[in-house]
């Protein structure tokens, strides 16, 4: 079986800017595939370039074993995609918003149509323009949705939904996989890829670091802690604490950044009184920045879990 997704050093430059550089890419059929990276990396150029959307500076891009920029349209039937930014027709409701897509699809089940919407608690009736950025995302979500495609290709799907909205899609992403489905979703956040995807290939600054099982994200998985005491800062006991390093205090706070469980943490802590305890996921920048540092440091994608550095 050819991988659902393949790309061969993929290269898009913008003039003389960078967009994406020798990009390979297999994805194979039935798995829920994670392209990490932060903003600016590549995400969208790579998915754009893929589908045909636009055109490859040089490399070459096969969807279904076809290669995209023969047959761009085959492709398209069988895909469902959403876009990283989209406009649709503003004077339009959800509604009249969603049959208009379904339609060009040559009808879709309107039973699951109708699942779609209560799941995402869409109101059809309102207008495409009055609706907030999540909310408007939740319409390109079902039209992505809807005709139950073989091959789903998920660009940055999460943002502007609020969480709970986020919990109901990663259940349809979940039964899309059990479905048989292929999923392909970019993030720039690393928890949600960890969470809903089987592989991961991260991008930076335009090139592939790494292609891995989501396993191999623990290493790079971390947290920064903040904690406000009532009284004395415990510095050193925290310090002695698994996991945990860049520890420094000021006046009542304790801020450090934790790596694995963060149980040794939250166990020492509930020993003292405490006015605040924040842990927060840092950005994917970072985290980068703190595991490669600045600008280079590329590395190609090898086999599994594989990394070169040049
Ligand atoms: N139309 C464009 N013209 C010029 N540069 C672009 C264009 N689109 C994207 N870029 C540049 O290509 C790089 C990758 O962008 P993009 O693929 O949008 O990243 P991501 O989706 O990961 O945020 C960025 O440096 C961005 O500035
Ligand atoms: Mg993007």
């Amino acid at each position: 079986m050819p991988a659902v997704i393949q790309t061969e050093k993929l290269t898009k430059s913008y003039g003389s800017h960078r967009g994406i550089i020798d990009v390979d890419l297999e994805v194979q059929g039935g798995e829920v595939f994670g392209f990490l990276g932060p903003n600016g990396a590549g995400k969208t150029t790579t998915i754009r370039t893929a589908l045909d959307l636009i055109r490859p500076t040089s490399g070459r891009a096969l969807v279904f074993g076809i290669e995209s920029s023969a047959d761009p349209v085959s492709i398209h039937k069988r895909i469902g995609y959403i876009p990283g930014e989209f406009t649709l027709y503003d004077r339009l409701t959800g509604g009249q918003t969603l049959a208009y897509f379904a339609n060009l699809r040559g009808g879709v089940d309107k039973a699951y149509q109708q699942l779609l919407i209560d799941r995402f608690e869409i109101d059809p009736s309102r207008r495409f323009k009055e609706l907030s950025k999540g909310n408007k995302q939740k319409i390109g979500l079902v039209i992505a949705l809807q005709h139950r495609p073989e091959l789903l290709i998920l660009d940055e799907p999460t943002s502007g939904l609020d969480p709970l909205v986020q919990q109901s899609f990663y259940a349809l992403v979940r039964e899309a996989k059990a479905d048989g489905r292929t999923v392909f979703l970019s993030s720039h956040i690393l928890s949600e890829v960890e969470r809903t995807c089987d592989r991961v290939a991260i991008i930076r600054e335009g090139r592939l670091v790494k292609v891995d099982s989501v396993e191999g994200l623990r290493d790079l998985a971390h947290h920064q802690v903040e904690l406000r005491f009532a009284g004395e800062v415990p510095t050193a006991e925290f310090e002695a604490l698994p996991g945990v390093s860049e520890v420094s205090a000021t006046d009542h706070v304790l801020r450090m950044r934790v790596s694995g469980p963060i149980t040794p943490v939250v166990r020492a802590a509930s020993r003292y009184e405490l006015l605040d305890f924040v842990s927060r996921e840092p950005s994917l920048e970072e985290t980068f920045l703190a595991q490669y540092g600045h600008g280079e440091g590329h590395v190609h994608a090898g086999g599994a879990g594989e990394e070169v550095r040049e």
